[in-house]
Order: C-alpha cells, then sequence, then structure tokens
C-alpha cells in the first residue's frame, strides 16, 4: 500500500510538472488540466486542515500583506517594497529593478516562499535564504531562515558616510540616512558610528542576534493579532507578545526589560534635542537641515552622531534588537556634545 501511494505521488508529480511546463512552452497555446489528477498535487497544501488558513489570516494582518508603502515601485524603492520587485531582485542580484513596477502586490506569500513553482512542498523554501551581502558596508550575515527579513531589512547606502577618525563630510540631503528598516544592522551590532567616549562597546555578538528575527517576530501566534505569520510583537488588544522573551527572561512583564526600553527612549530624546539646539533637525518634519545649497559641514565625528540617531530611532525596538551596543552609542554620542 505505502509503496503504490509513494508511485502514484511521484506519477503525479511527474505529470503535473509537464503539466505546467506545458502551459509556458509557448505555441501550442495552453492545455487543459483534463486527464491528470492535479487534485492530489494541490491536496498537499490546498486541504481540509488549518495551517494554511492560520497562516493566510495572520498574514493578513501583517502590516507586510497591508501594503501600506507598496506604492513605492519607483526601481530604487521596488525592490523592498513590491512582490514583483523582491522577486527579480533575487533571481538577479541587483539592488534596483530594470522598470518600475505596475500593479505592485504588497509583501505577500509568494514573496518569501517559491508559492506555485513547483507545485509540491519545495514551494515553502524561502526565498532570498542564504546569507545576506549587506549592501552598506558589505558584512555578510547569515541569520537562517531570518536571511529573507534581512534582504529588506537592511540599512541602505548612506552618502556621504562618515568614516572614524576620517575627512570631514557634507551632507546635502535633509533625508541622509540608513533609511527606514535598519533593524539587521542593529542586531548585528554594525553601521553605528563607534564615537570615542567613556561608554564601552560591546565585543562579540549579543545573545539575541543567535535566534535571528524570526525567534522573536514569529513566536507562537496570539490569534491573528500578533506572533506567527503576523510578524507583529504586539497588538492593541492583546497586548506585547512575551511568548519569546521568557525562554530567556523568565521573570519578564514587559518588553522594557530592567527599563532598558525606557532608558533608551530617554538618551535618545537627549540627542535629538542636542540635534535640534544645534540647528541640525528639523523638530516639526524629522528630517536634517540639508540642501545641495545649505549642505550640513560636518566633521566625522559630528556626522557620526547624526548617523547614530538617525539608526537607533529608525530601528524602532528602542533598543531591544542589541541593548548594550544601542546605548554605548547614544551616551557617547551625548557626551560627545559636552552634555
Ligand atoms: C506548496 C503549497 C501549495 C501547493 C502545492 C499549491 N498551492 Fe495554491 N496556494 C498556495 C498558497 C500559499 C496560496 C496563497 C494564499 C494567499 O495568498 O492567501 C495559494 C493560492 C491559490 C489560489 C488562489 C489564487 C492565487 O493564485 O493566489 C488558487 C486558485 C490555488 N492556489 C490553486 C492551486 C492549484 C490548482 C494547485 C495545484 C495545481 C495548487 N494551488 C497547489 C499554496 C499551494
Ligand atoms: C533595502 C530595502 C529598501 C529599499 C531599497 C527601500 N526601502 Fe523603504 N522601507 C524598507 C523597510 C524594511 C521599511 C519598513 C521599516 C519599518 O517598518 O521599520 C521601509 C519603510 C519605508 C517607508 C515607511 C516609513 C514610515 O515611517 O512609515 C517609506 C515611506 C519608504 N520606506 C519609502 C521608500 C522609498 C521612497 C524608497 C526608494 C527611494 C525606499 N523606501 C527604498 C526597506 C527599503
Ligand atoms: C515576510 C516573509 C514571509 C511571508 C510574507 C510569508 N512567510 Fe511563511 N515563513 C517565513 C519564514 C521566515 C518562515 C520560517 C520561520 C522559522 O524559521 O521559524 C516561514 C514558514 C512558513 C511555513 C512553514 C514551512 C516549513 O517548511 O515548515 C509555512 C507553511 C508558511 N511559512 C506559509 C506561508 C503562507 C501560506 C504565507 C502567506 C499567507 C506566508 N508563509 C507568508 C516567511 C514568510
Ligand atoms: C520584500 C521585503 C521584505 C521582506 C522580505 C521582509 N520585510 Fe518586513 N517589511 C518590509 C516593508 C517594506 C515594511 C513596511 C510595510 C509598510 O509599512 O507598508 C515591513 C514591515 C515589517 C514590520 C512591521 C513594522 C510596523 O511598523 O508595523 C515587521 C515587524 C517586519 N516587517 C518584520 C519582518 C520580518 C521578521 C521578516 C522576515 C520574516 C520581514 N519583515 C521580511 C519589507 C520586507
Ligand atoms: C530579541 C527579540 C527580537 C529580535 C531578535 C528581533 N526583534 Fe524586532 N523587535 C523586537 C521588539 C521587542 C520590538 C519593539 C516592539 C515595541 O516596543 O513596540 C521590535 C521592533 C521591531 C520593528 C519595529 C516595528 C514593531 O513591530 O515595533 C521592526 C520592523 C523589527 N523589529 C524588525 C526586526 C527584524 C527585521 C529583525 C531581524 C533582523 C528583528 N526585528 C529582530 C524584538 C526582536
Ligand atoms: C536567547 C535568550 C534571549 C531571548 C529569547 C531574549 N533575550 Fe533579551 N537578553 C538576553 C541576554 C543574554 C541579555 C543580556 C543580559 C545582560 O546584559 O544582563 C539580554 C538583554 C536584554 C535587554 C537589556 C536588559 C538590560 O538590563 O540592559 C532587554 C531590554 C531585552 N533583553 C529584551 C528582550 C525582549 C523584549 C525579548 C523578547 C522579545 C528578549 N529580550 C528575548 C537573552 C535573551
Amino acid at each position: 500500500m505505502k509503496k503504490h501511494s509513494v508511485i502514484n505521488a511521484l506519477a503525479i508529480l511527474t505529470l503535473s510538472s509537464a503539466m505546467v511546463m506545458s502551459l509556458f512552452t509557448g505555441c501550442e497555446g495552453p492545455q487543459g488540466i483534463a486527464g491528470v489528477d492535479a487534485n492530489e498535487n494541490c491536496t498537499q497544501c490546498h486541504n481540509s486542515g488549518s495551517d494554511l488558513v492560520a497562516k493566510i489570516s495572520q498574514a493578513a494582518n501583517s502590516t507586510h500583506q497591508k501594503g501600506y508603502t507598496s506604492f513605492e515601485t519607483r526601481t530604487s524603492c521596488a525592490p523592498c517594497h513590491t512582490s514583483q520587485g523582491f522577486i527579480e531582485r533575487i533571481a538577479n542580484g541587483a539592488q534596483v529593478t530594470a522598470a518600475e513596477i505596475e500593479n505592485p502586490a504588497a509583501v505577500n506569500c509568494r514573496t518569501c516562499h517559491m508559492i506555485h513553482e513547483k507545485y509540491d512542498s519545495t514551494d515553502f523554501a524561502l526565498r532570498g535564504s542564504e546569507p545576506v551581502t549587506l549592501w552598506l558596508g558589505g558584512t555578510t550575515l547569515d541569520l537562517g531562515t531570518s536571511n529573507t527579513c534581512v534582504q529588506c531589512h537592511q540599512s541602505r547606502i548612506v552618502s556621504p558616510m562618515p568614516v572614524l577618525a576620517g575627512a570631514d563630510i557634507a551632507i546635502t540631503s535633509s533625508r541622509w540616512g540608513v533609511h527606514h528598516g535598519p533593524q539587521s544592522a542593529v542586531l548585528a551590532g554594525l553601521v553605528g558610528y563607534r564615537i570615542a567616549g567613556t561608554a564601552t562597546y560591546p565585543t562579540g555578538d549579543h545573545a539575541h542576534k543567535a535566534g535571528g528575527c524570526v525567534s522573536c517576530h514569529m513566536s507562537k501566534a496570539v490569534g491573528s493579532l500578533a506572533g506567527g505569520h503576523t510578524f507583529n510583537m504586539e497588538s492593541e488588544e492583546e497586548g506585547e507578545n512575551l511568548a519569546s522573551c521568557v525562554a530567556c527572561h523568565s521573570e519578564a512583564k514587559s518588553f522594557d526589560i530592567d527599563g532598558s526600553q525606557t532608558e533608551v527612549a530617554e538618551l535618545l530624546e537627549q540627542l535629538k534635542t542636542i540635534l535640534i539646539d544645534k540647528g541640525y533637525l528639523n523638530a516639526s518634519t524629522g528630517l536634517w537641515k540639508a540642501t545641495t545649497a545649505a549642505p550640513l559641514n560636518l566633521t566625522a565625528d559630528q556626522a557620526g552622531t547624526l548617523l547614530n540617531y538617525n539608526l537607533i530611532a529608525e530601528d524602532r525596538s528602542l533598543g531591544v534588537h542589541n541593548p548594550s551596543y544601542v546605548k554605548a552609542l547614544l551616551k557617547n554620542s551625548i557626551e560627545f556634545w559636552g552634555i
């Protein structure tokens, strides 16, 4: 019996891949699925079980699939903001798409998985899950299944980039910085400008890096509100999802363990106030007061403190992604300005 069903499954697999291939081989025109029991293959995923249904409803509640930013379809934005752009980029390794993306799809199952490519369970393999060489700095990160996340949640190129003990720089754009999703850099202790100061920068990786993004953001699902394929850490209805934290922080009652997020929020606010007072940061727009006509001419160290502010503000975890690294960057940046 067992042997037969294996043979059947193989036969169906072969037949249906031949069928799928024939759809794509041009001139003959599309052939119907008559005569082939495609259902046997489809039912690996489309069946009476609830696993797929659960993941679909979780993903539907993710910021990804809501697609607030999938209108960012220009060639330099589409690689991370549209599903088509990401698929194209992973296939050819480019940092831009060949053309603007028409009819954009938000990040969905097909973006991260190979859905409907072979019509078998290998379709759940992750796209872009090989180690990622970061665009900024060129370090290669290997966070396992989280490599797919790193592909998009990485710093964009900062130009000009201040280099420790390096030359002065001129910032000519109000949007100068790492862009909005630098989480993998912070997790790995990269990109921050390690300005000298009394706080010591940690050596080696923080414990939070080992499990990658998925260990926290895809932990035990709270309905379709948080965890699992929602990628959310919290929800308005059920609050913070501490499922992943308690494995190591058994006493955790909130993400603000030992008041660490509160401390980071305060330090960040202090640095922000300094940068506003110095006339670098526009308090109402949150953008730099820099244009090509009126650039910000800064020493590397001065610019480094702007970079650190930008990196940690855009990371949005209030230091959770790498508590000791983030606190050292902030403390030494504040100290630099003599406060
Ligand atoms: C590896 C698992 C898998 C297999 C095998 C599979 N599907 Fe799907 N299918 C999916 C997923 C995942 C979606 C997307 C669900 C979503 O986005 O909400 C999907 C969506 C669909 C949809 C909805 C329209 C669309 O394209 O999103 C149809 C129709 C469909 N599948 C038909 C089939 C048929 C017919 C087969 C067999 C020839 C098949 N599927 C095989 C996983 C699978
Ligand atoms: C390397 C990938 C990548 C590229 C390229 C990229 N983005 Fe993003 N962008 C992201 C990620 C990831 C987020 C979400 C970050 C988060 O939620 O913390 C984001 C968020 C945003 C947001 C939402 C910000 C907010 O505060 O809600 C806007 C707007 C945006 N990007 C615009 C752009 C534009 C415009 C371009 C092209 C000029 C672009 N992005 C290119 C990865 C990218
Ligand atoms: C943003 C990227 C992303 C999107 C979008 C996404 N997934 Fe996933 N999915 C992952 C990652 C990463 C894992 C592996 C998690 C881990 O390592 O614990 C995974 C795991 C899975 C698994 C388990 C696979 C296995 O080999 O056991 C299934 C099934 C799955 N996803 C289905 C879906 C479906 C269905 C959708 C759309 C409704 C979807 N995923 C959307 C990233 C994504
Ligand atoms: C194709 C690029 C891409 C991939 C792959 C990707 N993301 Fe995202 N992610 C984005 C963009 C773009 C946004 C912002 C979406 C928006 O606001 O429209 C985002 C938003 C998020 C948010 C929500 C932020 C908020 O403000 O609500 C979280 C959390 C997140 N991503 C985590 C992950 C994790 C974890 C993975 C890997 C499993 C991952 N992402 C994979 C591009 C990506
Ligand atoms: C140790 C657990 C942990 C790891 C690992 C982790 N995160 Fe987070 N992440 C958090 C917490 C906690 C927050 C802050 C939630 C809050 O305070 O609202 C957060 C915030 C975020 C946000 C801002 C939006 C939001 O949901 O608040 C994004 C986007 C994000 N993380 C993406 C990632 C990505 C991508 C990775 C991997 C490169 C990653 N995270 C790794 C725990 C983690
Ligand atoms: C794999 C184990 C592990 C997991 C899971 C984990 N952490 Fe941690 N976390 C650590 C270690 C180790 C430290 C460093 C302890 C120290 O420096 O005293 C730490 C430190 C912290 C700190 C800084 C505390 C301080 O005193 O400065 C915060 C905040 C934090 N974690 C939040 C979280 C949150 C929120 C989660 C869940 C979303 C989480 N952690 C999940 C291991 C973990």
